[in-house]
């Protein structure tokens, strides 16, 4: 059965048991700040399990793009070295909300395995938490599995949790035994390749805080998980993943590049390269399709390491150019009928990875520099071991492993230090546990939530046509300075999508809350409210004051201005982003945005700076069609793939919900969003680029104002060069910039013409010196000191006065800014006749000025940074001249 098949006959299996199937979501988690990757079929029901949110549905299925790469679930390490993990994979699952629970559970996966796919009862496990009793009866009696095949585990095979915290359970899992003669009931769960996890059943029943206490949660939930590639695996008679059909394409791509095959041994050097290359070639195909981009820190700060490592390995192939973009158009091709966002971003994400693979090589070259200091550093200084410190940086700054530093420095003759490198590792991961702990604190710092209504699940919004609502307080919290409130319906938009919540008031007969945002979190709408005042006196209350008792009967108004300003700059960006794509090329894709009231900001995949030309370019087009004023289209709750078909542009950072809204500018623009819009775009008014710059290799920005802040803007510039052209006396028609031009250029030509005076002053001073300076044995001896010119300026004067000067010697000094110079020189006459070397001259009085310097024998010069030295240079100059001369 080809793998394509086995994805099928699962979502129909389920399907067929009223399960609706829905799409993967992002491996990028849009909302869940303790997720990197998405790592289970689960993560985009978390909200449901926590009953923070609900769907249409109560039965789920689908294949779900997972990342374990980092965090409690990372396989990377084992990638490559065994044939059953990867860092991206598919997870095949099945969910109940509140529905079944594990009978159904346990007798449909059973049903699947042995009745459709026909695996042999005799081969499979099945293995149950130590004192789930209940999963134990269900295995004996509602399947036929042998008694003897049911096995117990405890916490760390049979209890699954999605992280630190959230929801988790007790669960039960299906393990297949793969050795030729059945032999393998000791290996279940023994970490061999030969008896394999194929299918995990968690019954989700409790939320895991951050003390490290299990929450019950209100519903019981099914939450299964399945490795597609193993399953197709078993499926296929195979005895890898890596032997399947969704890895041939790859290491056939492979091979044509290095010439090497693969042979799908466990052990040889190649073929665990090649397995690395694919996995990791297949992660960043999926990670950079959905947004995420290599980077320091982070997902980013992964996604590079995973780069890293997969052109490590790629040395074992002798491959040392660039290669994993070259995969990537595999990947899409194998894959894009699945996940269409693959074939849409191919072209962006194949430039992505050629360009971070181009700087790594780089760094790698780099890293080899720096490995051979710190060998040179150590022969020095006579150790044969490498620092701790060292060979983490080597590891943690240029991606070198230690393995290969490791190799590297026994080649010639050296060790590395193994536990001091440990300890740097555990710095920075205790580092970042620290970080991550104190982000959860801001969250877990929250006090409880007071409820009018027990079990509303969600508030209502109507502010996509209404700006104004009579509605009921569904729960009120107080917070340290702030009060938050939940309303049943509301015209306030939560930030969303780049758009920043609204604002606004909410009152009652008792109390006017203003609010200074709205967020949201699951299917509830929060109003921030910063202060709260007695309508009747205009008194401010407490938040901390307020209690139960008030009315829940509440008008709530949104500050209109504020938003509308704010709705300008939103549809603005999607003429924007429109104007883009037309200008530069399909290949700009929204990577991220910010609309606020005041401007708006955004982001997207571009590989070079914008020009000056095609900024302007945008802007009039833009100007244009707000002049033509289109009315906006707004379709809100369309099915998905209705609106991709339409044309709508996918912002793949987004959770792709079920039903979507589109938002058309007919002609212009189709984009799915949720976020508010002005009616018709004539009301944006006016729009203003104010800046282009770089936020990421590969990602530009551009920032921009409309309405009436690029009116303020532009009245603002107009003011300003209305006076520059008073200051100018310039006529309305004549160009500003000629003039300051002409300006600064006889600026420049003055400053010279100062200089030049300034300097002739000085050499009158200098020549008449020159005259009067005291003779030892007819050679003239001049000391000189000048404040307040500069090193080069001391040099021509010493020129000058070296052309004058036959049989004599000078020391000039001078001070500028806490600098000292010192410029030395001898005449032609005294250089042929006399032992005197000005190099030698200004070396000795360069110490009394804390300096140093030298050059030849009849023009030298030097620098010092002790102005008080400089009579002292000058008296040490006297002294070694009348010692040569006399002498
Ligand atoms: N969420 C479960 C897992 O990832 C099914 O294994």
């Amino acid at each position: 059965m080809k793998s394509q098949a086995i994805r099928t006959t699962f979502l129909e299996f389920f399907e067929a048991k009223e399960h609706k199937i829905v799409r993967s979501a992002p491996v990028i988690p849009a909302e869940d700040p303790t997720l990197l990757f998405t790592n289970a079929g689960m993560n985009q029901f978390k909200d449901v399990f926590l009953d923070k949110g609900s769907r249409p549905y109560s039965r789920a299925v689908d294949t779900q793009k997972c990342i374990r790469a980092s965090g409690k679930h990372n396989d990377l390490e084992d990638v490559g070295r065994d044939t059953y993990h990867h860092t991206f994979f598919e997870m095949l699952g099945n969910w109940s909300f509140g529905d079944y629970y594990k009978k159904e559970a346990i007798s449909w996966a059973w049903e699947l395995m042995t009745d459709v796919w026909k695996l042999p009862r005799e081969r499979l496990y099945a293995t149950v938490y130590h004192d789930d009793e209940e999963s134990l009866q269900i295995w004996k009696e509602a399947t036929d599995i042998p008694h003897d095949h049911i096995m117990k585990f405890g916490d760390k095979d049979n209890f699954w949790e999605m992280g630190e915290t959230g929801p988790c359970g007790p669960c039960s899992e299906i393990h297949i035994d793969l050795t030729p003669d059945m032999s393998g009931a000791s290996l279940v769960n023994a970490g061999d390749h030969r008896v394999i996890e194929l299918w995990n059943l968690v019954f989700i029943q409790y939320d895991r805080q951050l003390d490290g206490s299990l929450q019950p949660l209100p519903k019981k939930h099914v939450d299964t998980g399945m490795g597609f590639e193993r399953i197709t695996a078993v499926l296929q008679g195979k005895n890898s993943n890596y032997d399947t059909d969704i890895f041939k394409p790859l290491f056939d791509a492979i091979t044509e590049m290095t010439g090497i095959s693969y042979r799908a041994s466990l052990d040889g050097e190649h073929d665990i390269a090649m397995r690395v290359i694919a996995d990791h070639a297949r992660t960043l195909a999926f990670a950079i399709a959905d947004g995420a981009m290599p980077g320091n820190e982070g997902r980013g700060y992964v996604l590079r390491r995973i780069l890293r490592r997969a052109l490590r390995y790629a040395r074992k192939l002798d491959c040392r150019k660039p290669m994993l973009y070259k995969l990537i158009g595999v990947i899409s091709e194998t894959m894009g009928d699945v996940f269409p966002e693959l074939r849409k971003q191919c072209g962006t994400v194949q430039k992505i990875v050629r360009s971070e693979e181009e700087s790594f090589l780089a760094t790698l070259d780099r890293g080899m520099e720096i490995y051979g200091d710190i060998m040179a550093a150590m022969k020095t200084a006579g150790t044969t071991v490498m620092s701790g410190e060292d060979t983490f940086r080597l590891y943690d700054t240029y991606g070198f492993p230690v393995d290969l530093t490791r190799l590297m420095a026994e080649e010639e003759g050296c060790t590395i230090d193994e536990a001091g490198f440990d300890a740097c590792m555990q710095e920075q991961k205790s580092r970042a546990r620290e970080d991550r702990r104190q982000k959860h604190q801001v969250t877990e710092a929250e006090v409880a939530w007071h409820w009018f209504e027990k079990g509303a699940s969600h508030s209502r919004f109507c502010g996509y046509d209404q700006l104004e609502a009579d509605a009921r307080i569904l729960a009120f919290r107080p917070a340290a300075e702030e009060l938050l409130l939940i309303l049943d319906t509301t015209p306030f938009y939560a930030e969303s999508g780049g758009q920043v919540g609204d604002q606004g008031v909410i009152e009652n007969g008792e109390y006017r809350f203003h609010v200074t945002d709205t967020r949201k979190d699951g299917d509830m709408i929060i109003h921030i409210v910063d202060s709260i005042v007695n309508p009747t006196d205009n008194t401010c209350i407490d938040p901390a004051d307020i209690a139960s008792g008030f009315s829940q009967q509440v008008h709530a108004s949104v500050d209109r201005e504020r938003r509308f300003d704010t709705e300008r700059n939103h549809t603005a960006t999607h003429l924007l982003h429109a104007a883009l794509r037309k200008v530069l090329g399909e290949h700009v894709q929204q990577k991220g945005s910010m609309v606020t009231p005041e401007r708006l900001r955004f982001d997207f995949s571009h590989f070079e700076k914008v020009s000056e030309k095609e900024l302007a370019e945008v802007e009039a087009m833009v100007n244009r069609e707000i002049r033509e004023a289109h009315n906006l289209e707004k379709k809100a709750d369309i099915p998905f793939e209705e609106a991709v078909d339409m044309g709508a542009l996918a912002f793949f950072g987004d959770k792709y919900a079920d039903r979507v809204r589109v938002v058309e500018v007919p002609g212009i623009s189709i984009e799915l969003c949720g976020g508010t819009h002005v009616d018709n775009i004539g009301r944006i008014g006016l729009f203003k680029i104010t800046g282009e710059s770089s936020v990421a290799s590969g990602i530009r920005r551009i920032e921009a104002m409309t309405g009436k802040a690029a009116e303020e803007l532009l009245w603002n510039e107009f003011q300003e060069l209305q006076q520059v052209r008073q200051l100018l006396k310039a006529r309305s028609d004549e160009g500003v910039a000629v003039k300051v031009q002409e300006l600064l250029e006889e600026k420049k030509s003055l400053a010279k013409e100062m200089q030049d005076m300034q300097l002739s002053v000085l050499l009158q001073q200098a020549l008449q010196q020159l005259e009067t300076a005291e003779e030892i044995n007819g050679c003239k001896v001049l000391a000189m000191t000048f404040s307040d010119i500069d090193a080069g300026e001391l040099r021509n004067l010493g020129q000058y006065i070296q052309d004058r000067m036959d049989d004599g010697v000078a020391l000039l000094a001078s001070s500028a800014g806490g600098k000292v110079a010192l410029v030395s020189c001898v005449g032609q006459k005294a250089l042929a006749t006399r032992s005197l070397n000005a190099g030698a001259l200004v070396k000795s009085a360069a110490r009394a000025v804390q300096g140093g310097g030298g050059g030849k024998p009849a023009f030298a010069t030097a620098g010092g940074k002790n102005p008080e030295g400089i009579p002292q240079a000058l008296d040490i100059f006297r002294e070694e001249v009348t010692a040569a001369i006399a002498g």
